[in-house]
């Protein structure tokens, strides 16, 4: 079928746009929103009898490994290995028979990936994969396809895939947690209300043009560096965040956990590198305050992500602020995620850098 952009200046942007709808379409297949319960295909094994799972991934999909190991580990209480596919494959650790292998991919074509699920086959492992393209390669070495239903993405700059590949690993954290009984029922129902509540509230994260337009502008496509720092699953946010921007805009850019900044990055701060740092009002965000005050008594140039609570007791010491409604801290990071995306967009806009293509990189590596 023919796709255009719409009233789109570039791919990624009406993507970016897609996500509310197609995060709402990926949920009507996950979860029931008049019981609210999650609804996922039938499995081949029981997660009562799973000892650890493995996730693989490559790019942004690595990234979404971590935060979904954050889901599995405190939803249902399971031993989660985050593995680059280009590692695991030839590193060829032992996996323990019965094990769960879950591969996130939006085309499914990746080659590290489908090696590393390869390998795991034939490591007894049950395979999840979790793609955009159901008769994909990986989709077809799988015993179940969890199917992200984000539609074709074009730009090679990922955004809807990434989140709804999220919105599907939570909901399969909560249906093994209810498995397991490492969550209640209650517990179930809120975390359902919680994800069918995000496509809305994703919204309203977008419509702030003005706003991510504003620190693009002032803040980021002037630096030749930037950090993003976040705790928890603001972590792997702040690591996509820093994928993003580097991968459209050419500025060199590096995600850390915030913890670790006095361990290395902390010699970089002066006020011409820019520092992101993702802070959902969660349990860490205390920590993570304080990480940020120490950027800004060396001289940083703070931007904070946070929702208004963090922004009252942050903002005055941030160059830019960005107020992203409230929400339960466990879907945070599928929300959090979209401010990256759209200040990544506008630094490359104001770079004038080719957005949907960019250079050097492919939509899809099918090559090792
Ligand atoms: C390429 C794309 C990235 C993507 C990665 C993994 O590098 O540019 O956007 O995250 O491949 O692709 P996959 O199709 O496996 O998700």
């Amino acid at each position: 079928a023919m796709m255009g952009k719409g009233n789109h200046r570039h791919f990624m942007l009406k993507e970016i746009h897609e996500q509310p709808a197609v995060i709402g379409d990926t949920l009507h297949s996950y979860v029931d929103p008049a019981t609210r319960t999650v609804a996922l295909p039938a499995l081949p094994f029981d997660w009562n009898k799973v000892s650890r799972i493995t996730m693989t991934g490559c790019g942004g999909a690595y990234y979404v490994c971590m935060v979904a190991k954050y889901w599995f580990e405190q939803i249902a209480r399971l031993p989660v290995e985050v593995e680059l596919g280009s590692e695991f494959r030839y590193r060829a650790p032992p996996l323990p028979e019965g094990g769960v292998c879950i591969a996130v991919s939006q085309s499914g074509e990746t080659a590290d990936t489908l090696a590393a699920v390869r390998y795991a086959k034939a490591q007894m492992q049950h395979i999840l994969a979790v793609v955009n393209v159901p008769e994909s390669a990986i989709a077809r070495e799988a015993n179940v396809v969890l199917h992200t239903l984000a539609g074709p993405e074009i730009s090679v700059c990922s955004t809807k895939a990434t989140t709804t590949q999220q919105t599907v690993l939570l909901a399969t954290a909560i249906a093994a947690g209810r498995a397991r009984g490492t969550i209640s029922a209650a517990e179930e129902a809120r975390l359902v209300a919680a994800l069918i509540e995000l496509p809305a509230l994703i919204n309203e994260a977008m419509n702030m043009e003005a706003q991510y337009r504003g620190i693009a502008d002032g803040v980021l496509a002037e630096a030749r560096d930037v950090l993003y720092l976040g705790r928890g699953t603001s972590y792997p946010v702040a690591l996509e965040g820093a994928l993003k921007l580097k991968e459209i805009s050419y500025i060199h850019a590096e995600g850390y956990a915030a913890g670790e900044m006095k361990h290395g990055p902390i010699a970089l701060i002066d006020e011409l590198v820019p520092v992101v740092v993702v802070a959902p009002n969660d349990s860490l965000f205390d920590k993570t305050a304080s990480n940020f005050e120490q950027v800004k008594a060396r001289g940083g140039k703070l931007v904070l992500l946070s929702d208004s609570d963090g922004v009252k007791r942050l903002g005055p010491q941030s160059v830019a602020t960005l107020t992203m409604p409230a929400i339960d801290p466990v879907v945070a990071p599928i929300l959090y995620t979209i401010p990256v995306q759209l200040l990544a967009y506008y630094t490359a806009i104001a770079k004038g850098t080719d957005v949907d293509q960019p250079r050097n990189l492919a939509k899809s590596v099918t090559v090792e």
